[in-house]
Parts: C-alpha cells; sequence; structure tokens
C-alpha cells in the first residue's frame, strides 16, 4: 500500500497544525518529522517540544527521522514526547542493532537510513529487526533539493532483498519526490513517499497532497 508521508520541514511553523490538518485532508496518511542538530547535517530544526505539541494536533503517526549524532542520548526523550516511528541513520550510529532494540524497548517502530552515498548492503545484518527501510534520494540537511536518481536502483535491491530473505520491512523515501520523480520511485518498490517542497512549497497543500498520491497510485498499476 502506498502512503503519503508529508514533511514539515517545508511548512509553515507558525501554522503548524493548520497545514498538518490539510495534508491529511489531500491524503496524508503519516507525518514525517525532521531532527536536524547541526552536527550531523549542516542544517538545525526542533526537537522534543515540537514532538509533543504536534502529538496533540493530530491522531497521525508521527515518523521522527533522527539526522542527529548520539541518537541514542535523545531516543528515550522522543517516544516520551509522541513520536510513534523513529528512524536513525546507519552512518551517525557505531551500535547500530543496539540503537535499533532501543527504538523498540521504548515502544517505538524502529527504521533505519541510508544517505545516497551508503550501500544497500551495509544494512545487511539489520534488515530483520527493522519495520522500515529509508532511502535518502537528497543528502540530508535541507528541503527542495534535486532527486538523485541513484535511490531507485537502491530501493529495487531493498525489494528484492526483501522477498528473497523472506522479510517484511517497509521501503520509503526521502527527497526530491515530486510529481516527476514519484513514478520511478513507486514502480521500484517504495511504499512510504516523503515529500517537503511538493506539499508544502507552493499552493494549497490538500490539493499538492492529492496529486502526488495520485500520480503515485497510478504508477503502482504500471509496476511491472
Ligand atoms: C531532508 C529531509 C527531508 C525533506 C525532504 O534532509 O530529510 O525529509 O523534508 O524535502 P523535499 O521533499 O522538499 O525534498
Ligand atoms: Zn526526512
Amino acid at each position: 500500500m502506498i502512503e503519503l508521508a508529508p514533511s514539515i520541514l517545508s511548512a509553515d511553523f507558525a501554522r503548524l497544525a493548520e497545514q498538518v490538518q490539510s495534508a491529511t485532508e489531500g491524503g496524508g496518511t503519516v507525518i514525517h518529522v525532521d531532527i536536524m542538530d547541526g552536527h550531523f547535517v549542516p542544517n538545525l530544526t526542533i526537537g522534543p517540544p515540537v514532538v509533543k505539541s504536534l502529538r496533540k494536533a493530530t491522531e497521525l503517526p508521527l515518523d521522527c527521522h533522527l539526522m542527529i549524532e548520539n541518537p541514542d542520548q535523545f531516543i528515550p526523550e522522543f517516544c516520551e514526547a509522541g513520536a510513534d516511528w523513529i528512524s536513525v541513520h546507519q552512518e551517525a550510529c557505531v551500535h547500530l542493532n543496539r540503537t535499533l532494540n532501543l527504538i523498540k524497548s521504548h515502544g517505538c517502530v524502529p527504521g533505519v537510513v541510508i544517505n545516497p552515498a551508503t550501500p544497500v548492503d551495509t544494512l545487511n545484518e539489520v534488515l530483520d529487526i527493522v519495520d522500515y527501510v529509508l532511502v535518502m534520494s537528497v543528502n540530508p540537511g535541507f528541503g527542495a533539493q534535486k532527486f538523485i536518481p541513484g535511490a531507485v536502483r537502491k530501493i529495487r535491491r531493498l525489494a528484492d532483498l526483501r522477498s528473497e530473505r523472506g522479510l517484511s520491512y517497509r521501503i520509503e523515501v526521502d527527497g526530491g519526490i515530486a510529481l516527476d520523480t514519484v513514478g520511478d520511485v513507486v514502480r521500484a518498490g517504495a511504499e512510504i513517499l516523503v515529500a517537503g517542497n511538493a506539499v508544502f512549497g507552493q499552493g494549497d497543500p490538500k490539493i499538492n497532497a492529492q496529486k502526488l498520491l495520485k500520480t503515485a497510485v497510478e504508477a503502482t498499476l504500471q509496476k511491472v
């Protein structure tokens, strides 16, 4: 099943609840929350207090994408604040197995993320303990960047590995997802589509979300 995860990074932070509501009316079913620390990525965003407020503003699952160093230090706090899904970067975790188990032990759904330069094979030993794998299709840190096409091959590889190994993780993609790129990622096997600029950049988030989701669902019908 295809799901749209609007990324609030491109939303108007002063009207967050309203913007989340409108993306939800457009068909968003997961809210993607980008957490940046100014170290792992060259930008700063939000922390647990905003997650706590968002928790009161929506019933949809909050997908917290941690782009931070030492995620173990903050995972309990994000879970406590109301995160439902938490993903950590392979590149940021020295003890990745431990970190994923920490997420699970706090009652959240664990996911792992790889940057554009990180091969899928670096995840071989954790694919059986994650609920989702997030493939970055831009270098993380900013919204509205250009889609890096190498992500398509990585998504396809993850879908193949999943069937070969009889696993059940879901495949999420993040970065540069818009009307012109969504078809390729969906046909490759992406199921959770993160979109920031394409939903909140210009115009009405509700209409933008509807169009993007419709294009994605149509692409599944062409999947070979
Ligand atoms: C980038 C973030 C993304 C970002 C995507 O570091 O992880 O979630 O919001 O933005 P768009 O969809 O604008 O590329
Ligand atoms: Zn993200």
